[in-house]
């Protein structure tokens, strides 16, 4: 009889401890810890993996990485927001913007693509949860669908943000951290960005 009890208990007990554990990690997972987690998980990602040998030391490495981890979430949240534009756009313009945000949400896929790669070839982890990039993106996801002239507003301002935070990206990768790589890569990005908000700036103006 004893004896049972005691397996009795060591299997009750063992319950509890797993379940305590699944709660302790489930409220690491709220907003609150986001920012902590992140940098934690940074933190161990680069001491496991830091076997880059490229002339630019681990303390600058990092600094890059978060400039291009920043630019990462606010490339992804404005990726998002053109395919949204896509999908939800109406009116009599409907077929031509459905295409010309097709191509645009395209080319803004391929530079969160670069970025990410660009972080991973420094060595650093790149952001890739939508809650990281929500918490880190200064620019905004759309709640509601507007009219297509606004549309095309709002992604001209998102675009005019993005392409400030790389002219002060590149000068700093270089001036700060010594990363010509970057800052080439950045200036290659911010023309890419520039061209893009020609298209939507030239859409805006009204024909004859
Ligand atoms: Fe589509």
């Amino acid at each position: 009889m004893n004896k049972c009890f005691f397996i009795y208990f060591l299997i009750t007990t063992s319950f509890a401890f797993a379940a305590q554990e699944t709660i302790v990690e489930a409220s690491d997972l709220t907003s609150d810890n986001i920012t902590n987690t992140t940098q934690q998980n940074n933190e161990e990602f680069t001491m496991s993996n830091d076997t880059v040998n490229i002339g630019i030391n681990k303390k600058n490495r990092d600094g890059v990485v978060e400039i291009l981890n920043n630019i990462l979430a606010n490339e992804y949240i404005l990726y998002t927001k053109t395919l949204n534009y896509h999908w939800n756009v109406f009116g009599m313009q409907f077929h031509d913007l459905h295409e010309f945000f097709k191509d645009q949400y395209e080319k803004l896929f391929q530079n969160t693509d670069d970025v990410a790669e660009r972080v991973t070839t420094l060595g650093g982890r790149a952001l890739g949860t939508v809650k990281e990039f929500l918490n880190l993106a200064q620019i905004k996801e759309s709640t509601t669908i507007p009219v297509a002239q606004d549309m095309i507003q709002n992604l001209l301002q998102d675009h005019e943000f993005v392409i400030q935070l790389l002219r002060n990206g590149l000068v700093e990768a270089q001036e700060k951290y010594s990363d010509a790589g970057t800052s080439n890569f950045l200036t290659d990005l911010m023309e890419k960005h520039e061209k893009l908000a020609w298209m939507l700036r030239v859409s805006l103006k009204k024909g004859k």
